[in-house]
């Protein structure tokens, strides 16, 4: 892991203060110029201070290998800076026009089956061509070049979204780039060799050159593990890389202006590892785009405390999201009314300091004309319009008062998250392809917002260890440096949740033996010797396991044999004869050295956990713990950095009227009636509150 880049974020125009950032993407080349203007004017009402520029504007940039033509871009941004809107300029390297995919076929990339991803969307290129990185490169160059001294780009948007559709590459440029990056993490092929247990099934490599992706091997087969889970690994290194070389391009030509590329964590999404690549940009930006349904605003809260905690608690901008329906589901819901500034303000809570959209004006034409923008189709006169202008306004009123300075207060509980694990669970072959690490983290950070504690979502390099506790949901792998330092945190007073599923393989995804979950076995005093997957879908099986706290187990649960004299076990299942697990341990509670370790050994969901946590909580004497109050409202605290003063931020997490206290100065409310008294407040549906303390 390589050191953070130290920390810089986007500066005002001159003449400015720092503000909240405020805008969106914008493809003002999908519009004659006659409409810039209202936009440029329309931006000004909705108090838009950024906006996005280029991102796939190369084909009109460099109409020809030897023609530019910035003419386009320089009208616009003279127009959006006399109106003091700031720009974040785009590398523009996302969308490789058709003369140089025609002139250079070799730079799309190809799947499994080594079929070719012809032009016709975007990003068809490969992170490992030789050639695609020259043209790149050169654009990067040229951009950079032309606009050094322009005073109102105010940070680099490189390329977009590494990996979207681009994440695997199996062409012979990614052959040879994987063949080198094992070369670079192993040394000697036998090390290879070892990592991945080539000596099952005949897989022995003799030589670098022996080493392929992994490529297609026939309809139900399954691939070697170990190679699956590097080339994930590789394949995020791959695009990183050529990240590196587009950022340190731009950098060298114009080392003042910040630089990012837009992530795209949320619940379920691992296509790159994020917190690796964290440690790349000068700040973090991040696109979100919500799950309809019941969890939509604890998903996005999740999300966002993942990407606080990739972000180390500095600032980070929300480049992307969605004014309401996205138009790339089967079905594309609208957002309920008061989510369009409820979600805007739920981001800010978790350390944003900049709420984008895609897009500004909602496209005519093309493969997103049916995606929502802050200016739609109907124009001006809608309620998103309105509500566009509302959020400018909440978000100008919350930059005066301070918020900017602030940072997200630290939780009393780290939900840790593991992309490795991710990608290692995710593969065939397991004891259950129901069960995967994404899953149980939210489970676990929904059950705690029952509770009233709204957990901090940590990556597992980052500093959850000095939290009083830490949750160890589903993380399959755990090295032997991980599981030392879960050894020392549990030794020296630490508090341990771990579930089922997690401390299962190694950094190789190399069983740990004498008994699950061999890692971290001795910290929770208990062992578990075989699998006991619970399914649907035969005749006859068992689907679920009844606990005697009066929870329900599906998918999974660990069969316990044996439990340490220092355990107690909290639950067990019930259940009949045959099945051979009743009075099997499912909930045990460990004290190691000064301090404790709970066990949850079966896939219990957000509601069996939430029934669950409340007796583990007290028992482990958590703080924050309120179980009255949580279910209903999420709260969230950013702490004035250097100062006493907080901003509380309390959202409705139901669609019932719910009453809140009031506890401070009332700076923004949505959706919600302050009471006569200014004691308390109601909050509608969706409706939120702000206060400083
Ligand atoms: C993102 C992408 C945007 C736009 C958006 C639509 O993945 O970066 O360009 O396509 O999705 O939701």
């Amino acid at each position: 892991m390589t050191q953070h880049r130290p920390f810089r974020w986007p500066q005002p125009l001159q003449g400015n203060r720092q503000e909240i950032w405020y805008g969106g993407d914008y493809n003002p080349e999908q519009w004659p110029e006659d409409v810039w203007d209202e936009d440029v004017a329309l931006m000004r009402k909705a108090g838009v201070n950024l906006v996005s520029l280029g991102i796939f504007s190369w084909a009109k940039l460099q109409p020809a290998e030897d023609s530019w033509d910035f003419d386009w871009l320089d009208r616009i941004i003279a127009k959006l800076g006399a109106a003091g809107i700031a720009v974040d300029l785009a590398s523009a390297t996302a969308s490789p026009p058709m003369w140089l995919t025609q002139a250079h076929p070799e730079v799309l990339w190809r799947d499994e089956r080594g079929d070719v991803c012809w032009p016709g969307a975007r990003q068809h290129w490969r992170a490992t061509s030789p050639v695609f990185r020259k043209y790149a490169l050169a654009l990067c160059r040229a951009m950079a070049e032309h606009y050094r001294d322009n005073p109102y780009i105010v940070a680099w948007h490189v390329n977009n979204e590494y990996g979207c559709h681009n994440r695997f590459d199996y062409s012979d440029d990614a052959m040879r780039a994987f063949q080198e990056w094992c070369k670079d993490r192993y040394g000697d092929i036998e090390s290879v060799n070892a990592a991945w247990g080539t000596s099952f099934w005949s897989q022995q490599m003799g030589d670098f050159s022996q080493i392929l992706p992994p490529r297609f091997i026939g309809e139900g087969n399954f691939m070697n593990p170990g190679k699956l889970l590097d080339f994930k690994r590789f394949s995020s290194d791959a695009l990183k890389s050529f990240f590196r070389a587009e950022r340190d391009v731009l950098a060298r030509i114009t080392p003042d202006i910040p630089l990012t590329t837009n992530f795209m964590v949320s619940a379920g999404n691992s296509t790159l590892d994020y917190d690796d690549w964290g440690a790349e940009v000068d700040f973090v930006s991040n696109d979100h785009y919500f799950m309809p349904g019941e969890q939509h605003l604890d998903e996005l809260a999740y999300s966002s405390s993942l990407v606080d905690g990739i972000a180390r608690k500095r600032p980070w901008l929300l480049m992307e999201q969605s004014t309401g329906a996205v138009n790339w589901r089967n079905i594309n819901y609208r957002k309920e009314e008061g989510q369009l500034i409820r979600d805007s303000l739920a981001h800010l809570a978790m350390g944003a300091n900049a709420i984008c959209y895609f897009q500004w004006r909602q496209s005519r034409s093309g493969a997103e004309k049916f995606h929502t923008a802050m200016l739609p189709h109907a124009g001006e006169d809608s309620r998103t319009f309105r509500e566009v202008c509302e959020l400018g306004r909440d978000l100008k009123r919350l930059g005066e008062a301070g918020l900017t300075e602030s940072a997200v207060a630290k939780s009393s509980v780290a939900v840790v998250y593991d992309y490795e694990s991710e990608w290692a669970s995710e593969h065939t072959a397991t004891p259950t392809q129901e069960v995967r690490h994404w899953t149980e983290p939210l489970d676990w950070f929904r059950a705690l917002a029952d509770c009233g504690i709204t957990a901090d979502v940590v990556p597992i390099r980052a500093d959850w260890d000095s939290y009083e506790a830490v949750v160890l949901p589903s993380v399959y792998l755990l090295d032997e440096g991980q599981a030392r330092r879960v050894r020392k945190y549990v030794a020296a007073g630490g508090k341990l949740f771990a579930t089922y599923y997690t401390g299962i393989a190694d950094g190789d995804d190399h069983i740990w033996l004498d008994g699950y979950p061999g890692a971290i076995r001795d910290v929770l005093g208990i062992r578990s010797e075989d699998f006991a997957p619970l399914g649907t879908d035969t005749e006859g099986v068992l689907d679920h396991l009844d606990l005697s706290n009066g929870t329900v187990a599906h998918d999974l649960a660990d069969v316990i044999t044996s439990v340490a004299d220092t355990a107690k076990v909290l639950a067990t299942y019930e259940a009949e004869e045959w099945t051979a697990m009743s009075g099997v341990p499912a909930v045990t509670l460990n004290i190691y050295g000064k301090g404790r370790a709970a066990y949850v050994g079966c896939r219990l969901g957000r509601e069996g956990l939430a029934a669950t946590l409340p007796d583990l909580l007290a028992r482990m004497r958590v703080k924050g713990f309120d179980e009255a109050s949580g279910a209903s409202v999420l709260r969230v605290e950013r702490v004035r950095t250097g100062g006493q003063e907080r901003f509380v931020f309390l959202f409705n997490r139901t669609h019932r009227d719910v009453t809140v206290d009031i506890e401070g100065t009332v700076l923004v409310t949505s959706r919600a009636t302050v009471h006569d008294d200014g004691s308390a407040a109601t909050l509608k549906a969706n409706g939120l509150l702000v206060m400083k303390r």
